[in-house]
C-alpha cells in the first residue's frame, strides 16, 4: 500500500500563524503535526508516501522532510496549484498510486491509535473504501456519516441538521476506484471537490465502504484552540525524560520532558505534562505547566505559562501570566522600561487579549 499526506490548504482559521508556513508544520509537543502522520504510516509499514504541497511556505515542507530518508520513508512531492479541495488533491496522486490500495492522511489530523490494524484488514478486504468515524459534540462542523446496522447509508459535508454525531475523520483507506469517481465530481458550493461527495457517490454506485470507530483521541486541528487541546493530549501520553540540568531548589511535579542543554534554575517551578526542548533557560521564579510546550533555544524569565505553546527561539522576559496561547517561532515579549507604554510589532491577524 501507498500513503498520501495532504499538506496544502488555506489555513485561514490559523492566521497569522499560517502567513509564513503551512499549518501542518506547526508543532504539537515540539514536533510538526504532519510528522505524526509520517510516523503513523511508517508504523503501518507504508513507506512510499506522496506529500501534497501548495500555498505559503510549501518549500519549508520539502526542506523539513527532504527525501524522507531521515524518517525511514520515501517521499514524493506533488504540487497543488490552489486548494481546490481534498478530492482534488487526492486526484493529483493518480499516477503515484497506480493500481495499489492507499491510505490518505489529512496532515492536520492527530490520532493516538495505531492505524496498522485498519491497514491490514483493508488490504485483505474487497471494500472500495474504508473510513474512520469518531463521535463529536458539534457534528455540523464536520463531514458526517449516517450509519444503520453496521452499514453506512449516507455521507454528507457539514450538514445543518446532522443525522448522527459520527464525524468522518481525515484518515481514508482507498482503492483506485476513487479516481474515476473524482473525475465525475462537481465542485461544491464552496467551489471545492469534496471527499465526502466522492465517498457518497461511491455508495450511490453500490461500491462497498466499511468503517471503524475511533474511540480514543482524534482531533482535526483547524483552530488555535484545537491545537492547544491536541498539544495537551499528546503530552499526556508521552514517556517522561530529563536530559537537561536541574539546579537544586527547582520544583518539578508530574510528567516532564526536558531536552539536552536546557537549564531549570533554582526557584523555577514545572508542573507536567510539559515538554521543554533543547538549549532553553528557565529562570528562577518562572512557572510552567501544565499542558505546555516550549521549543528549542527559548529563554523564559519572570513569566507563568500554562496550557500554551511557545515555539523555538522565543524570549519571554516579563512578569506575565500566559494562558491558552500560541507564540510562534522567534518571538519576544519583554519588559518595557516605561511602565505604561507597550510596544508591539504584530503580524496581520494577530490577537492580543489583555
Ligand atoms: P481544511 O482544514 O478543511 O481547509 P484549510 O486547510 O484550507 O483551512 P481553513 O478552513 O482554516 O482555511 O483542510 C483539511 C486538510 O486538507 C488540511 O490538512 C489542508 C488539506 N488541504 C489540501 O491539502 N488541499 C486542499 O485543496 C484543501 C481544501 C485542503
Amino acid at each position: 500500500m501507498r500513503g498520501i499526506i495532504l499538506h496544502g490548504g488555506h489555513g485561514t482559521r490559523l492566521r497569522p500563524l499560517t502567513h509564513t508556513g503551512p499549518k501542518q508544520l506547526l508543532p504539537i509537543a515540539n514536533k510538526p503535526m504532519s510528522q505524526y502522520c509520517v510516523e503513523s504510516l511508517k508504523e503501518a509499514k507504508i513507506t512510499d508516501i506522496a506529500i501534497i504541497i501548495g500555498g505559503s511556505g510549501s518549500n519549508k515542507v520539502r526542506e523539513y522532510y527532504g527525501t524522507g530518508d531521515k524518517f525511514g520513508v520515501r517521499i514524493t512531492y506533488i504540487e497543488q496549484d490552489y486548494p481546490r479541495g481534498i478530492a482534488h488533491a487526492i486526484q493529483l496522486c493518480k499516477d503515484f498510486i497506480g493500481d495499489e490500495k492507499f491510505l490518505v492522511f489529512l496532515g492536520d489530523n492527530i490520532i493516538q491509535k495505531s492505524v496498522g490494524g485498519f491497514v491490514e484488514e483493508f488490504e485483505k478486504s474487497d471494500a472500495a473504501a474504508s473510513i474512520l468515524l469518531c463521535e463529536v459534540e458539534n457534528p455540523s462542523r464536520f463531514g458526517i456519516a449516517e450509519v444503520k446496522d453496521g452499514k453506512i447509508l449516507r455521507i454528507m459535508e457539514k450538514p445543518k441538521n446532522p443525522p448522527s454525531n459520527l464525524a468522518v475523520t481525515g484518515i481514508y483507506l482507498l482503492t483506485p476506484k476513487i479516481f474515476d469517481i473524482i473525475d465525475r465530481l462537481k465542485p461544491s458550493w464552496r467551489n471545492e471537490l469534496e471527499i465526502t461527495d466522492a465517498l457518497h457517490m461511491m455508495l450511490e454506485e453500490n461500491h462497498k465502504i466499511t468503517y471503524h470507530m475511533i474511540t480514543d483521541y482524534w482531533k482535526d486541528t483547524g483552530t488555535p484552540d484545537d491545537i492547544i487541546h491536541a498539544n495537551g493530549a499528546i503530552l499526556d501520553k508521552m514517556e517522561p525524560y530529563f536530559h537537561g540540568d536541574k539546579e537544586p531548589g527547582a520544583s518539578i511535579i508530574g510528567k516532564v520532558m526536558v531536552g539536552r542543554g536546557t537549564t531549570i534554575k533554582n526557584g523555577a517551578s514545572l508542573t507536567g505534562p510539559i515538554i521543554i526542548g533543547e538549549n532553553c533557560v528557565v529562570e528562577s521564579g518562572v512557572t510552567i505547566g501544565p499542558n505546555t510546550s516550549i521549543g528549542d533555544n527559548s529563554k523564559l524569565f519572570g513569566c507563568d505559562v500554562s496550557n500554551s505553546i511557545v515555539m523555538s527561539d522565543c524570549n519571554i522576559d516579563c512578569k506575565i501570566k500566559i494562558r491558552n496561547s500560541i507564540i510562534a517561532f522567534n518571538s519576544s515579549i519583554i519588559n518595557n522600561a516605561k511602565k505604561d507604554e507597550k510596544v508591539f510589532l504584530l503580524g496581520e491577524g494577530t490577537r492580543i487579549i489583555m
